[in-house]
């Protein structure tokens, strides 16, 4: 057995993949999240990640010694409520942070998002370091917590490693995200049934099928430390595609997807965020390539996906 592994939030649309891929490869996972579970396959406990008591009493009886911490409120769901978010997302953050010193845990993998960008970044082609000023709370969040993840790497107390996501493509449905649609059109276009967007037709956005990103998360919590040049969150990088062009790329896969616009607050968290991200900095670190363009991506999830 290699590691003992927390994940909280395990029942959000990544848990359950990086729940299998982790126990694959020879790690104890104790899944938590608000929610009585009724998906995962492995030890699995209710934990807020407001209750640092109940995160201390977890940690102890199942002798972790890594972290996953997944447990937030994502963007589109964020701006309903700016003060809530701010605080699953930071005090989650810092309680989790405070935990893992507590009882000399070092290692936590915590996803910081493209939210972090915004329209003062050279959004076009977003490099590892640009200027920020996100637009939503949940960027805010993310950038605050980016902070102090190197203020705690760089001063040797925590080992936190971090990778900033797009819009993930997986057959388990995401919630609250201004990328979701990605995943939507899928469940739509498998059920036969019409679909409702809310972006305009041509917002580019990055995207990435969920198993290149559990690759490079497991693969920069493995890295060596000597080989990570950042002590902060890495960019990413897969593919960038709009509505219409996924649309195309459903139908020239087989299946048929009917869409409507109706366009909402959601295209002015889009406009903020990058077109296309350089991510040279984690390929070049951990060696790593995504495996899936959007054909693959978009053919392999609706094959998996079960209605
Ligand atoms: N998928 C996320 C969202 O749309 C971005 O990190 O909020």
């Amino acid at each position: 057995m290699k590691n003992r592994i927390l994940i909280t939030g395990a029942l959000g649309q990544l848990g359950k993949f990086f729940v299998e891929s982790l126990i694959s490869q020879d790690n104890y996972v104790l899944a938590t999240d608000i929610k009585e579970n009724k998906i995962l396959n492995c030890d699995y406990e209710l934990f807020d990640i407001m209750d640092l008591d109940r995160g201390d009493y977890l940690i102890n009886k199942y002798n972790i010694n890594q972290v996953y911490n997944f447990a937030a409120i994502l963007s589109a769901k964020g701006e309903q409520n700016p003060l809530l978010t701010w605080e699953i997302n930071n005090v989650g953050f810092t309680n989790i942070a405070k935990l893992c010193l507590k009882n000399n845990i070092k290692k936590i993998f915590w996803p910081s998002s493209i939210a972090v960008f915004g329209r003062n970044s050279n959004l076009k082609l977003v490099k590892n370091d640009e200027p920020m000023l996100p637009e939503t709370i949940y960027g805010v969040s993310k950038l605050a917590c980016e902070k102090a993840m190197y203020y705690f790497n760089s001063k040797n107390l925590l080992d936190i490693r971090s990778i900033r996501f797009p819009g993930i493509v997986s057959n388990s449905k995401p919630g609250g995200g201004t990328t979701d649609y990605i995943v939507e059109m899928l469940f739509r276009a498998k059920s036969n049934e019409n679909y409702s967007c809310f972006l305009k037709s041509d917002t580019y956005l990055p995207m990435m099928h969920i198993n290149d990103a559990i690759d490079a998360s497991i693969k920069l919590m493995n890295a060596d430390i000597m080989d990570l040049n950042l002590d902060y969150p890495y960019n990413i990088s897969s593919f960038e595609t709009s509505p219409s062009e996924w649309i195309e790329i459903i139908q020239s896969i087989g299946f048929n997807l009917n869409v409507e616009y109706k366009v909402d607050f959601r295209q002015g968290i889009a406009d903020s965020w990058p077109k296309k991200i350089d991510d040279s900095v984690l390929r070049s670190d951990i060696k790593w390539l995504p495996k899936f363009n959007a054909i693959d991506t978009a053919k392999n999830i609706i094959e998996s996906i079960q209605l």
